[in-house]
């Protein structure tokens, strides 16, 4: 099948550090971006040599690494140190950190202090925060500041008890008023969650600056997934957005019993793992 030529070059990824500069010039080559969360140094460094263009490490880790039941406990102290070892495995993709809640409910100076905070202490290279419209005063003392933001907006899981739910998001004035805000008070991307997908593409249609979709169709500018989600590790049902690219979940649990049972039947370790 013939492909497009900028699908083919998007594919292409040179050792360059990507910057902002390099997400908008994507967008600007129809080139898709890449996105996934991390949360430790041995994955991050995996994704960052599989070509991915950008690492997140989401407030989703409450939920991923720490059993929590929603983003709500994060903590700006778990944030750092997650990011410090997502920030000190990456070359070249761009490391991003999100603000916990309630940065962003505390006033704009609270904002600014907490995310010059992260990017001194994990030496990422921007912050993400949910909110729009009612976020772009924020928005924009950060990037006064010179830390880079992306807004993310639809569905955002820390107001999930004010949403009542993880539900798709269907105020097409809203999403839009809220992706135009977030241009305007100078964030570099927008980040949309579980989003219809025609409304989606409309946003990103009429923005500069790229979008990045989670349960928001192809129309986005770029994708993101949950990396324990993407690799089947869940244990449990998975939004109707993701796609498992692996079953990591029962490639662990079969080595795990195999290595119960060598133990137990004397066969690990055996002469080749052991000294004379
Ligand atoms: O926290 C997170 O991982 C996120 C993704 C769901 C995009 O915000």
């Amino acid at each position: 099948m013939n492909q497009p030529a900028h699908k083919i070059i998007s594919m292409t990824t040179s050792n360059t550090p990507v910057t902002v500069r390099t997400l908008q010039s994507m967008k600007r080559h129809g080139q898709k971006i890449a996105m996934l969360t991390a949360y430790d140094f041995s994955m991050a460094q995996l994704l960052d040599q599989s070509g991915v263009d950008c690492l997140l490490v989401g407030d989703s880790l409450g939920m991923v690494v720490h059993g929590q039941e929603t983003t709500v406990p994060v903590t700006v102290k778990q944030m750092i140190y997650h990011g410090e070892m997502v920030a000190r495995a990456a070359q070249r993709a761009m490391v991003i950190v999100d603000l916990p809640f309630p940065v962003g409910q505390r006033g704009v100076s609270h904002t600014v202090k907490i995310a010059s905070r992260i990017m001194k202490k994990t030496l990422c290279q921007a912050v993400k925060m949910e909110g729009g419209h009612e976020q772009s005063e924020s928005i924009e003392a950060l990037v006064d500041a010179g830390i880079p933001t992306i807004a993310h907006i639809g569905l955002r899981p820390q107001s999930v008890h004010a949403l009542g739910g993880y539900r798709v998001q269907r105020d097409a004035d809203r999403l839009m008023k809220d992706a135009q805000a977030a241009q305007s008070a100078g964030a570099f991307c927008v980040l949309m969650e579980c989003v219809p997908r025609a409304l989606a593409k409309a946003v990103s249609d009429t923005l500069n600056i790229p979008t990045i979709g989670i349960g928001a169709g192809a129309g986005c500018d770029g994708q993101v997934l949950v990396i324990n989600d993407l690799l089947g590790m869940s244990d449990g049902s998975s939004p109707k957005f993701v796609r498992a690219y692996a079953n990591l979940r029962k490639t662990t649990l079969d080595a795990v019993t195999q290595f119960r049972q060598d133990i137990a039947n004397g066969t690990f370790p055996g002469p080749a793992e052991s000294f004379e």
